[in-house]
């Protein structure tokens, strides 16, 4: 059973408080060629640059925006240290889920005291904009959260970037901010991540899914949302369930050599007309059973959009009791069975779907048996 866990103001208190997501930095290949895919293709601009023409060494950054949604993509520049090792052993991937905060000396002190591990501590780094403060802790697998803190800063965004305005600079797809970012951990341990979200940075469990709700002949998964305080940060952490075959998350863990980010979900104010773009630009999706659509009026009652043109473009809709939301998972976006993403419009509701994880879950399994994998 999926159940709501409402919080009081009593039962859950944020270590420190977080303002939202500052970046998602992946670490990949080729940055240089994945920065041209996430524009042409999924509507960011190249806004920023940071590598060996700016006075960096070892590796070349790309800042690419779309409204509030920030992605560094970094590449080494050798053979040899942590981000070609990282390459190496998970493919083309997220390292770093970096939270925005007022005071990253204080949330840092906070987080090593209730049992963070640390990455770095406090590190200053100044250009003539001002002042960024950067600590980082450690999560699940290689990932890391780095804790930013920018009230002095007025620059673009991290020292040492600078701006680029490129001549090639296709328009978004309306894509607007980050609303979640889940993870998949080991068989077993879930719960220990989940503690780990709660008892280091004080965040409360949204929403349980056990297998009961996901399951299908061959496999299953349970996962538990964890959300902070403001809401702004939210992180469901999946974990394999024991089934026939092999369970997607075991695939995953399998090709990424561990835990570390599956999916993260970007909104938008227009499902409709951000798939349209975005399946015109390339951008692949999974597939929806036709018999899906047949019993969608049943399940979730009078919507705004029409159903003929979310079924033609694939778009999931699942109810609950504040309202309802649309959402859409890519195809993977590497070749490695491991990351994609998911587009999600809330029209009042604050779950993640569970009415679909049944339907999402099937459609995957039909891509991993193509593979082999099942
Ligand atoms: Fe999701």
């Amino acid at each position: 059973m999926a159940t709501l866990t409402a919080p009081t103001a009593a039962e859950h208190h944020d270590t420190f408080p977080i303002n939202g997501t500052d970046y998602i930095e992946f670490y990949v290949g080729n940055a240089k060629q994945a920065s041209l895919y996430y524009r042409a293709a999924f509507g960011f601009q190249l806004v920023g640059y940071r590598g060996p023409e700016t006075g960096v060494r070892d590796r070349a950054s790309y800042l690419l925006q779309q409204d509030k949604i920030r992605i560094v993509l970094t590449t080494p520049l050798g053979p040899t240290g942590p981000i070609a090792e990282h390459i190496g052993r998970h493919g083309d991937g997220v390292r770093d889920l970096a939270f925005w905060v007022d005071d990253a000396r204080d949330a840092f002190a906070k987080a090593i005291e209730r049992g963070a591990e640390s990455v770095h501590g406090p590190e200053v780094m100044a250009d003539p904009d001002g002042e960024v403060v950067i600590a980082a802790i450690k999560t699940y697998g290689d990932t890391i959260h780095s804790i930013i803190e920018r009230r002095n800063y007025r620059g673009l965004f991290l020292p040492g970037f600078v701006a680029v305005t490129p001549a090639f600079a296709p328009p978004g797809v309306g894509l607007k901010y980050v609303d979640h970012c889940v993870g998949n951990v080991e068989l077993g341990k879930m719960n220990f991540w989940v503690d780990f979200y709660a008892r280091v940075l004080g965040f409360f469990n949204l929403l349980t899914f056990d297998d009961k709700d996901i399951n299908t002949e061959y496999s299953a998964l349970m996962s538990k949302v964890m959300s902070n305080g403001n809401g702004r940060i939210k992180f469901p952490i999946n974990e394999p369930a024991v089934g026939k075959k092999k369970s997607q998350i075991e695939e995953y863990l399998d090709y990424y050599g561990g835990p570390g980010v599956q999916h993260i979900a970007m909104t938008t104010d227009n499902i409709i007309e951000t798939v349209k773009a975005l399946r015109a630009r390339g951008v692949e999706f999974n597939q929806t059973p036709t018999t899906y659509y047949e019993s969608l009026q049943a399940r979730v009652g009078k919507i705004d959009e029409p159903l003929d043109t979310l079924q033609e473009l694939g778009i999931l809709v699942d109810r609950d009791d504040e309202g309802y939301l649309l959402q859409i998972f890519t195809k993977l976006v590497q070749d490695r069975p491991t990351l994609f993403f998911e587009i999600i419009q809330r029209k009042g509701a604050k779950g993640f779907g569970k009415g679909n994880f049944q339907a999402l879950f099937e459609s995957i399994e039909r891509e991993q048996a193509l593979r082999g994998n099942l």
